[in-house]
């Protein structure tokens, strides 16, 4: 439960930015077994300035308003003031199901610059006087927070950071397992997200970091006590994730990956929603990063990479998906190899 909202399965889909619009959305509901999905980080005061009316909605704000519930929209800001006012409207307006409260980002211009995102994560007291605001100015609709285990690995008080989103009324707290100093090195500790949950008498817990298989995502609720999830990187190259990783949860045997016909009508599927948004031209070198993911940990990712990188037209795009789609070889044993090749070409040829 994250506030009134039920979420079920207890996993969520990480806020991504420059990844997780509209579309990817989309493509995660259609696949199923995510609770939770979430928006791109939205700068607050970026949307306070530039309007946010009609024509002028911020891009990662796309499809928000009409897409289906349960949705999170992440925004970030270090001015309580700004942050709820503009959440006000991501509640009232646009009926987002929870807001959630970036005090986790590492990156320059979030963090050193704007002084926002995990550059927070010293000042706990201020991560609950914001958390305060933004719960008060959008009550009833759940206020989250997503953070890291603090500034640097002398430095972890992530414990210190949920306590004072839990006194100020924030519905649940999201741990990524690593320090902003490491930002995505090494690998996230998850004995130290574990340590949190005995300082939390209220909210859920919900743990994150390196969740790549189903296996990982049950190991993380048997071993280490979480309330839920969230998956981020794993799911764009593998939106199945969450459906598979739901029937393990359940104790059901897991759903085998998409064929790879499937995944690849996937992708188009995919570039669909995106060029119908942005138009040809913008939408083919925007797909370019999504496709990317799609193909990686496959067979043959390499050469498709490089050419599917180059293209700018829907043309060259089609091009590069029917001729270096790569092949799923990676987890079949080799006798299945020289089928799944036969296959491929079929599908491509379909
Ligand atoms: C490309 C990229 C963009 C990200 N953007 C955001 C963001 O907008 N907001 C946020 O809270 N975290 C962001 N993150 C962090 C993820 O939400 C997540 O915490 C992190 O990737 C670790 O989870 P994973 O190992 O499952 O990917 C981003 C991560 C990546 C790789």
């Amino acid at each position: 439960m994250i506030g009134p909202l039920v979420v079920d399965p207890p996993l969520l889909q990480a806020p991504m930015a420059g990844f997780t619009n509209y579309a990817y959305r989309q493509i995660v509901r259609r696949l199923g077994g995510v609770g939770l999905p979430a928006t791109e980080m939205l700068s607050a005061r970026g949307f306070l300035t530039t309007g946010a009316r009609g024509d002028d909605l911020p891009e990662r704000l796309w499809g928000v308003k009409d897409e289906p519930r349960p949705l999170a929209v992440q925004i970030w800001d270090n001015d309580p003031g700004v942050l709820a006012a503009v959440a006000e409207r991501l509640a009232r307006e646009f009926t987002a199901s929870v807001i959630d409260i970036n005090f986790g980002c590492p990156v320059r211009n979030v963090s050193q610059k704007a002084r926002s995102g995990s550059y927070l994560l010293r000042y706990p007291d201020r991560v609950g006087q914001i958390v305060a605001r933004v719960v008060a100015a959008c009550d009833p609709t759940p206020v989250t927070a997503k953070i890291r285990l603090g500034l640097t690995r002398q430095t972890i008080n992530a414990a210190d950071v949920a306590r004072a989103v839990e006194v100020a009324g924030g519905a649940a707290v999201t741990v990524h397992g690593r320090t902003a100093a490491e930002k995505f090195a090494g690998l996230a500790d998850w004995q130290r997200i574990a340590e949190i949950k005995p300082h939390l008498k209220r909210i859920p817990l919900i743990g994150n970091g390196d969740l790549r298989t189903p296996q990982s995502v049950v190991d993380a609720f048997g071993r280490w006590g979480v309330d839920g999830v969230m998956i981020g990187r794993a799911g764009l190259a593998r939106p199945w994730l969450f459906r598979q990783a739901q029937a393990a949860l359940a104790g059901r045997p897991v759903p085998p990956d998409p064929t790879l016909h499937q995944q690849h009508q996937l992708l188009l599927d995919h570039y669909r929603l995106i060029i119908e948004r942005f138009g040809p031209k913008k939408g083919t070198i925007l797909m370019r990063r999504y496709a990317c993911k799609y193909a990686q940990g496959c067979h043959g990712a390499r050469e498709f990479r490089i050419h599917v990188s180059r293209v700018s037209t829907p043309e060259e795009f089609m091009d590069a998906v029917q001729r270096h789609f790569p092949q799923p070889l990676h987890n079949l044993p080799l006798q299945h190899q020289h089928r799944a090749v036969g296959q491929a070409n079929h599908a491509i040829g379909d």
